[in-house]
């Protein structure tokens, strides 16, 4: 359970709709996660803990990336291919980044943690309310 004396950090809110349900669900759901991450890590809770928390982020942003990819290709959308290779940097970098927090340095999972939100906030308001927008004009 939240402690509700602290503020929440990630809170997704309807600026970062992009009108697609499915993504805007994901979205939600990748806010959520942060904030879960960030309520144990504000919690004092082990390192354990919070390594696992990164990891269920990590993997969701993984998983939910994969289904973007997805809906590009169904909509053969035009900008794909850089879309794609966005994704494919920000795996890698943060994939890194977490090797990093997980042989011990425990600062890195909040760097990880602000990094990637970040990112996405800056992902979604940008590249992938493109591809709403085009799934707004385009016959389906
Ligand atoms: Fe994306």
């Amino acid at each position: 359970m939240p402690d509700a004396s602290v503020k929440a950090m990630f809170e997704w809110t309807a600026d970062y709709e992009v009108g697609v349900r499915q993504i805007d669900g994901e979205h939600r759901r990748l806010f959520a996660l942060a904030e879960t991450l960030y309520q144990a890590m504000t919690a004092g809770k082990g390192k354990a803990v919070l390594q696992d928390h990164l990891a269920a982020l990590l993997d969701y942003t993984c998983y939910h990336f994969k289904h973007e990819e997805q809906l590009m290709e169904r909509i053969a959308y035009p900008g794909y291919r850089q879309h794609r290779q966005d994704h494919e940097n920000l795996r890698s970098t943060v994939r890194a980044m977490a090797d990093r927090s997980a042989s011990g340095e425990t600062t890195m999972t909040i760097e990880v943690m602000l990094f990637l939100m970040e990112w996405l906030k800056r992902h979604i308001a940008g590249s992938d309310r493109l591809i709403g927008d085009r799934m707004k004009t385009e016959p389906t």
